[in-house]
């Protein structure tokens, strides 16, 4: 029979360290979700020419952050915890919620930018916490770090042209 230790992360002995990291899992879960719901207002919110090509670059992310939460979920569930319902979500995206003017743009743009670096930072954590503890946690976040390294790095660049043009 195999010993507790030599199960990693599923072990006996690793009770509470798995729980703090269902707790992280599930506070990713949930800002996945508010971005889900962030982008899909801002991929159709936007008015004219301008903010077209962002408001697709937008809608393409919509279907990442989806499988982002999808991760998420089937890890907690792996982990031996239990999905939250939506009665435990709780909004915090402030910053992404849709500008006085519909052809404001720039604040579409910098709002992205704050959730792709909230999304950073947290899983930046997750990646320390689970190093050496969670390899497999560990693995999926740096896959996902990732794309959203990338997200922020493309709205950066659209940030930039405004800023360029003195739009913003
Ligand atoms: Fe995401
Ligand atoms: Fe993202």
């Amino acid at each position: 029979m195999a010993t507790a230790a030599s199960q990693g992360i599923l072990g006996e002995d690793m009770k509470s360290e798995r729980e703090q990291i269902v707790g992280m899992l599930k506070k990713a879960y949930f800002m996945e979700l508010e971005t889900v719901m962030s982008y899909i207002a801002n991929s159709v919110n936007p008015d004219g020419i301008r903010a077209r090509e962002i408001a697709e670059s937008l809608e393409e992310d919509i279907q990442e952050e989806l499988g982002h939460a999808q991760q998420f979920a089937n890890r907690i569930k792996e982990l031996y915890g239990v999905v939250p319902g939506s009665l435990d979500f709780k909004a915090e995206q402030s910053y992404l919620q849709p500008p006085e003017h519909q052809t404001d743009i720039v604040h579409v743009i910098r709002g992205v930018i704050e959730a792709e670096t909230g999304a950073i930072e947290h899983y930046n954590r997750v990646i320390q916490f689970t190093d050496g503890l969670d390899f497999v946690t560990q693995d999926m976040v740096i896959a996902i770090l990732r794309d959203e390294e990338g997200h922020r790095r493309l709205f950066e660049g659209y940030l930039r042209e405004y800023e360029t043009e003195g739009l913003a």
